[in-house]
């Protein structure tokens, strides 16, 4: 099965509006034919309608970084997915770690997050990966089976088609510290294995996973050339034309 690899950057909380300009106008002005992988960035809320105005011509998409399961209503201080369609953005991140461990988001309001952007037809990218502690006890394979057991059991693997899972474990996040070539592999598997399991071979063979946690240039060409490694989602790189585009350049 070929599938096509993911490049996402995941902006976290930087970048102004200038700077989000000048970052994707850098990007597609020094790559201009990444040849077959998808780019994705995920600029925060502020900037999604004016990065994808500047991408629009581009092959670059964009992604929100979270949104509320609801449509609309009384949530001060919340984005719903129309809102984010209605910007242009066609993917949304969700259940990020950092959104589970400072907003203490549980995998079944992730579940209906998912619902919320499938009926939004926003694109989503799953978030999954274990803690310091839970990798210790060794605990790694059955939490994330569980974080996407519970997250996607309401959903059909129609509805799921499109969907994308990051396998990003907490200790390799923004701690320059990545997981070994040999744990990325077992645990891309071991996701792989239980998305066959929940629906069939066939579409779990179609999932596209990606692996994050302090991915950068000197190390992306390893990752990516796993077999079960479908692309990346990027933080700190992606923050740097040149960064992120020697990450693209490692997918193709
Ligand atoms: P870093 O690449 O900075 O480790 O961040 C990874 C991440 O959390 C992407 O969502």
């Amino acid at each position: 099965m070929t599938r096509t690899p993911i490049i996402a950057g995941n902006w976290k909380m930087h970048m102004t509006l200038e700077d989000a300009k000048d970052l994707v106008l850098g990007i597609h002005h020094t790559l201009k034919f990444p040849g077959n992988v998808d780019v994705v960035v995920a600029p925060p809320f502020t900037a999604l309608t004016t990065v994808v105005a500047v991408l629009k011509e581009s092959y670059i998409d964009v992604a929100a970084q979270n949104l509320h399961e609801k449509d609309q209503g009384a949530y001060t201080g919340e984005i719903s997915g129309n809102f984010i369609k209605n910007t242009g953005a066609n993917y949304v991140i969700i259940g990020h770690s950092e959104r589970r461990q400072y907003f203490h988001e549980t995998n079944e309001q992730i579940g209906e997050k998912i619902t919320a952007a499938l009926r939004n037809d926003l694109i989503p990218i799953l978030c999954v990966g274990e803690t310091l502690e839970q990798r210790t006890a060794n605990e790694h394979f059955a939490v994330t089976q569980k974080q996407i057991t519970e997250a996607l059991k309401d959903f059909s693997e129609i509805e799921l088609e499109k969907m994308v899972i990051a396998y990003e474990p907490v200790w390799a996040i923004g701690t320059g510290e990545v997981a070994t070539v040999e744990q990325i592999d077992e645990i891309h598997k071991h996701i792989r294995t239980v998305l066959g399991e929940m629906f069939s071979g066939s579409f779990a063979d179609k999932v596209r996973i990606q692996y994050g946690g302090s991915v950068k240039p000197s190390n992306a060409k390893d990752i990516l050339s796993l077999e079960h490694v479908d692309g990346a989602l990027v933080g700190g790189a992606a923050l740097k034309a040149m960064d992120f585009i020697e990450i693209i350049k490692a997918a193709v």
